[in-house]
């Protein structure tokens, strides 16, 4: 469904991605591992069309995204949840996500259907559906992120080391989140430094450095490789 083929990108003269090739199939969630700085957020960021390749192309659906504007990305099913989440703090948690609902085509009866359908995956968003997205917790803060991107009823979802910085009875909610994206059918794009939450969840996974692909293979047969674990990523899974 999503397709990389041959990936450059630059900021400015700093080239990054050197030739990114991946794919996602539908409904598939597949992580994408990397020491800091390999250039993971570049790949999430240059399938958006927030920054543009200069060689190689996306694909979604088979179709050219390559030089499409974020928001038309947008449109033909793909949702992005930044590192740095982007929620509105001064915003209540309801009007966050109503900044994904109110959108083109969009009934009052479906708004309704959508957000109660993040409610019931989210029952602390509910809880918590007057306060203003600055007060809520990191993880919090998270799932009100990932909960905006299902009310886009994308295709696949881009997220961007969801569990950074979250306490672990977090990181097992975000996991959870996962499994019922997973079960919706819909796709994920999971990058991530926790090497043992991504080979749980991931059937495939893989690894960059230095702007390449390096390894690909299923989380089986990475998580019984040690040693390519320790070559590119440092730790122990
Ligand atoms: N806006 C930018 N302008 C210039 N250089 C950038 C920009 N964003 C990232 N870079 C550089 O591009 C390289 C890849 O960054 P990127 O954010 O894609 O890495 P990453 O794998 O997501 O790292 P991390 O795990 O720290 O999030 C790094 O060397 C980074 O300093
Ligand atoms: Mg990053």
């Amino acid at each position: 469904m999503l397709d990389l083929q041959d990936v450059h990108t630059y900021y400015g003269k700093s080239h990054v991605l050197h030739g990114v090739s991946l794919e996602v199939s539908a409904g598939e969630v597949v992580g994408l591992l990397g020491r800091n700085g390999v250039g993971k957020s570049t790949t999430l960021k240059t399938v958006m069309g927030l920054v543009r390749p200069a060689a190689g192309h996306v694909r979604f659906e088979g179709r050219d995204l390559t030089g499409l504007a974020p928001h038309h990305v947008a449109r033909r099913g793909i949702a992005w949840v930044p590192e740095d989440r982007r929620i509105f703090r001064l915003l209540t948690v309801m009007e966050n996500l109503r900044t994904g609902l109110d959108r083109q085509g969009m009934t009052e009866p479906r708004k309704q259907e959508l957000l109660e359908k993040v409610y019931a995956s989210f029952p602390v968003l509910r809880e918590r559906r007057h306060q203003a997205g600055g007060t809520l917790s990191g993880g919090e803060q998270q799932m009100l992120a990932i909960a905006r991107a299902m009310t886009l009823t994308p295709k696949i979802i881009l997220l961007d080391e969801p569990t950074e910085g979250l306490m672990p009875r977090m990181v097992a909610q975000i996991r959870e989140i996962i499994d019922v994206l997973r079960r919706d059918g819909v796709a994920i794009l999971l990058v991530e430094q926790n090497v043992p939450l991504t080979l749980e969840v991931c059937a495939r996974v893989y690894i960059m450095e230095k702007g390449q692909v390096r390894y690909r293979g299923s989380a089986r047969e990475l998580q019984a490789n040690e040693t390519i674990i320790q070559q590119y990523l440092g730790v122990s899974a």
